[in-house]
């Protein structure tokens, strides 16, 4: 099995790491300080060719914006993928923003407001609805716009995502519909000014175990095509989520992307029959996936001090930029993510140490106990793997220090 290298799609140059045509150096030139997120279009680009190559063409590819919303991203992924699948109002529009048309657009998300609604309606979006009351609300807005909406109805479904980092269907769930209910709604829905143009599943996120996510989609695919069965019109578009993880840790084995392709490509020859149009749209939604080990956190040494034995690098970043570096306030176990010093990759010339940023809370650590080259103030400290789920999944109003920049290369 393939062992995680954090470092593999990244060139050092110098004893320092580069990104592309840029190092570090050339990048401050260009006005940019720490604490600095360094984003790598080739390392994005390469996911989505990858991708494209192992599925089916039938299959859409939906970037989702909540992973990284940083516009210069999501202006980037346009040109690659087939659409966005956004959960706020800020989401839509910054995709609204790249030029992509509504209709490539899926809107989700438990408790959406009126104001969501008819923004999602008014821009042509499909919504994915999330339960019964938000149908009527979409039924009663679609009137008063004199717009038919379109809707997917999101499933909760009865069997669980194995292995998931973070479990998002089955049970007892704020999302989507139970699947039990859902031919009762489908037969409501028949009646009503709405156009049901299919069904979404999401499961769960951060799945490394291709087994897994490969049992997920047999059991998506078998639901949809029941409730496809119940439908009167055809289904056009069903969203079967998605889920790829990333390694963070060094435990962690990448995904066996090929297995879950091959799983998805035979689920899919077997569907185009039934109650399904023959330009069936089928859609698979990835954030992290995406953007995920595209992303570096760059912070600088500010000062470096021993404390009864133990030797701490205070950064001028921290939890307020990267939150899930420091173990989402207090998480159980908490893991390192991978760290190196960015101006000294490959020294041998080791020191074990700890990481922290400049917030006054014992929270505020980046790394514990890492063994990293020795470093000196001034010298910079780069985390992997943070181009999802980071800067704007992290608290940045605390402590009110400047939010961290970011630039794509
Ligand atoms: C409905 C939905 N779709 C897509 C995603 C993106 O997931 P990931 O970043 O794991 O690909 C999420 C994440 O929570 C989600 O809730």
């Amino acid at each position: 099995m393939e062992k995680f290298d954090p470092l593999a799609h990244f060139t050092i140059t110098d004893n320092a790491l580069s990104f592309g045509d840029f190092d570090l150096n050339d990048i401050f030139q260009l006005g940019y300080t720490t604490p600095l997120y360094i984003y790598s279009k080739n390392i994005i680009k390469n996911k989505i060719y990858m991708l494209r190559n192992l599925l089916s063409p039938e299959f859409k590819i939906y970037y989702s914006i909540k992973a990284n919303p940083f516009q210069d991203i999501v202006n980037y992924l346009h040109q690659y993928v087939d659409g966005f699948d956004v959960s706020s109002i800020r989401e839509l529009d910054l995709a609204l923003s790249t030029g992509i048309p509504g209709n490539n657009i899926c809107y989700t998300g438990p408790g959406k407001s009126e104001t969501e609604l008819e923004a999602a309606i008014k821009s042509n979006a499909i919504i994915s609805a999330e339960s019964k009351l938000e149908i009527e609300k979409i039924i009663q807005l679609g009137s008063s716009l004199n717009i038919t909406p379109r809707i997917l109805i999101r499933v909760n479904p009865n069997y669980t995502q194995r292995r998931a980092g973070m479990k998002m269907a089955s049970g007892s769930s704020p999302f989507g519909i139970d699947a039990e209910s859902v031919p009762d709604i489908i037969r409501w829905i028949e009646n009503t000014k709405l156009l049901l143009e299919g069904f979404h599943v999401y499961t769960g996120s951060q799945i490394l175990d291709a087994d897994a996510i490969n049992d997920g989609q047999y059991n998506t695919f078998k639901l949809l095509k029941e409730l496809s069965n119940i439908c009167v019109q055809t289904v056009n578009i069903v969203n079967v989520g998605g889920g790829f993880g990333i390694p963070y840790f060094c435990k962690h084995r990448p995904l066996d992307i090929t297995s879950v392709t091959e799983n998805l490509n035979n689920l899919l020859s077997e569907i185009n029959s039934g109650k399904f149009s023959t330009g069936l749209h089928t859609v698979i939604e990835l954030g992290r996936y995406i953007v995920g080990e595209s992303g570096v956190y760059i912070c600088k040494v500010i000062d470096k001090k021993i404390s009864r034995g133990k030797t701490y690098l205070i950064t001028d970043g921290g939890m307020h930029h990267h939150l899930a570096a420091s173990g989402n306030l207090g998480q159980k176990v908490r893991k390192n993510f991978p760290i190196y010093v960015a101006n000294k990759i490959t020294s041998h010339n080791t020191e074990k140490v700890t990481v922290t940023g400049k917030l006054c809370t014992p929270l505020d650590i980046l790394a514990d106990d890492v063994l990293l080259s020795k470093s000196v103030v001034g010298d910079y400290i780069a985390i992997m793997n943070s181009g999802a789920y980071c800067l704007s999944a992290s608290p940045i109003n605390f402590l009110s220090h400047p939010v961290a920049q970011e630039v794509l290369l």
